[in-house]
């Protein structure tokens, strides 16, 4: 079964106020760090880095696997489908935000695999350890069961033909959703969960950035 990694790198960073996959975490800009994992699984064959426009021929990378370049759109899901354009003769398909530099090989393994035994799709989850209420208005309104709540993160694993099918039906029925896995849910296909961790935290502001510095100081060279 061919693989083939998807790598997001194509957001403005609004919230951090840069584009934070450039930023570099100990001589490497943030992007690397997935691309050096995604390297060492032998299980992909290729990957698509999804980049800004302006950024396409100045972004040098470096991988053993044969990586293509393609431009992002507007929105992550934009940018997702850009990207499934350019696959070819793949049956499965990894999803990854760059902006989550920690993520390991199990991740991506652990979502193959569960694809692999029959799942449409498997997404990298962590049990919610805080309790979640909802709170309306400044009012607390419910308590939501701990049990059943996961923290969703990439890498997102799915079949290649289905996920491209309801890519281009959330563009015919206008849906725009945060992640995949929302597209495949919505049209009714069969997700699991594989283990994620609290160390592969989404770079969101400048908290996490400072969060991320010191994660990469205390940890042995790629
Ligand atoms: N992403 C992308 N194309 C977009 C938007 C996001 O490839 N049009 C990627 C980002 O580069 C990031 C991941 O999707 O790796 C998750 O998105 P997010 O954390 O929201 O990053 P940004 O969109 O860059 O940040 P912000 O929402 O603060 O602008
Ligand atoms: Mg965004």
């Amino acid at each position: 079964m061919k693989v083939t990694a998807v790598l997001l790198a194509a957001g403005k960073g609004r919230r951090l106020g840069e584009k934070k996959q450039f930023i570099k975490l100990k001589g490497e800009p943030l992007f690397q760090y997935s691309l050096n994992t995604i390297n060492k699984i032998d299980l992909i064959s290729e990957i698509i880095l999804v980049l800004p426009e302006e950024d396409l021929d100045r972004i040098k990378v470096f991988s053993f696997k044969n990586v293509i370049k393609v431009s992002g759109g507007k929105e992550r899901q934009e940018s997702v489908y850009n990207a499934l354009k350019y696959i070819d003769g793949s049956d499965i398909v990894v999803i990854h935000d760059s902006a989550r530099p920690f993520a390991v090989e199990k991740m991506f393994i652990e979502g193959i695999n569960n694809v692999k035994s029959g799942w449409d799709g498997s997404i990298t989850a962590i049990k919610a350890r805080d309790t979640i209420k909802r709170v309306k208005e400044g009012k607390v309104i419910q308590t939501l069961n701990r049990e059943e709540l996961y923290i969703i993160q990439t890498p997102q694993t799915f079949l290649f033909n289905k996920l491209l099918y309801v890519h281009e039906k959330a563009v015919k029925d206008n849906i725009v959703g945060t992640d995949d896995a929302f597209l495949m849910e919505k049209y009714g296909y069969n997700i699991t969960v594989n283990e994620g961790s609290v160390l592969n935290f989404k770079i969101t502001t400048k908290e996490d950035m400072i969060l991320a510095n010191c994660i990469a100081k205390g940890r042995s060279p790629f």
